[in-house]
């Protein structure tokens, strides 16, 4: 089921204070959001009635086991579906899954919740916004220099959203390899840290737990999201 809102603080919260009423695969959805939420205690801020702002609850258990991959796989899965509207070379995800195109971010995805029992996956995509606060940022209208139907597109996005979700299992595969074709940070350097330690490296491509080899001389670190931060 699909829950909109034309206006709400923010979508993964929403789901987050309502699991026991909620079913496996529900979305939340806003035209606006008061207090959007991003990675790293940022705020996520858009203008009302111009991005999807969607949200999904998740609590099937291998895919909740799955987490890191899961993190992998929603950017995949939103590659995917911008990629008819994008120069197909000049998409790409930067570990884990912010969408960028021609180096300019068009997605943002937050994953929270609660392991081993449920993940809420919240996906911001700018569609119609033309001017934004950041530098860095995109969206399919400035892309395409027109204005999308932000209901209908919305709506395909979560159709496709859930056809991908519900295939997970048999998808796993394609969102590794996809994204090893597609990676933003292969071949840059990279300031992370890891186990409270700043470090330094080379990204590589990920591996099939959806964690970022970096390369340190002829060394090669394993990293999970959760472990690192990039800094540059
Ligand atoms: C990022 O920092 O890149 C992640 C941004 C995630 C934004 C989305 S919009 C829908 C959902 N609700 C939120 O409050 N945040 C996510």
């Amino acid at each position: 089921m699909t829950y909109y809102f034309d206006r709400i603080d923010s979508t993964n919260k929403y789901i987050k204070e309502h699991v026991s009423e909620l079913q496996d695969f529900d979305i939340v959805s806003a035209g606006f959001q008061t207090s959007g939420k991003g990675r790293n205690d940022h705020v996520w801020q858009g203008q009302p009635n111009q991005n999807v702002y969607s949200s999904i609850y998740i609590k099937n258990k291998d895919i909740v086991h799955s987490f890191n991959l899961l993190s992998i796989a929603i950017g995949v899965i939103v590659m995917k579906f911008l990629t008819p509207f994008c120069e197909k070379d000049k998409i790409s995800i930067k570990w884990p899954n912010d969408v960028y195109v021609n180096g300019q971010k068009i997605c943002g995805i937050l994953l929270e919740g609660q392991l081993p029992n449920y993940v809420v996956a919240g996906i911001g995509i700018n569609i119609n916004q033309n001017s934004f606060d950041l530098d860095n940022v995109t969206s399919l209208s400035l892309l395409n220099s027109k204005t999308f139907d932000l209901n209908e597109l919305r709506d395909d996005f979560h159709f496709h959203l859930l056809d991908e979700l519900q295939n997970f299992d048999s998808n796993k595969q394609d969102y590794i390899d996809a994204f090893n074709k597609h990676n933003y940070l292969l071949g840059k350097k990279v300031s992370f840290n890891y186990n409270g330690t700043p470090s330094e490296g080379i990204a590589g491509p990920i591996n099939n737990d959806g964690s970022l080899q970096i390369q340190q001389g002829d060394k090669t670190i394993n990293v999970f999201f959760d472990e690192v931060s990039i800094i540059r």
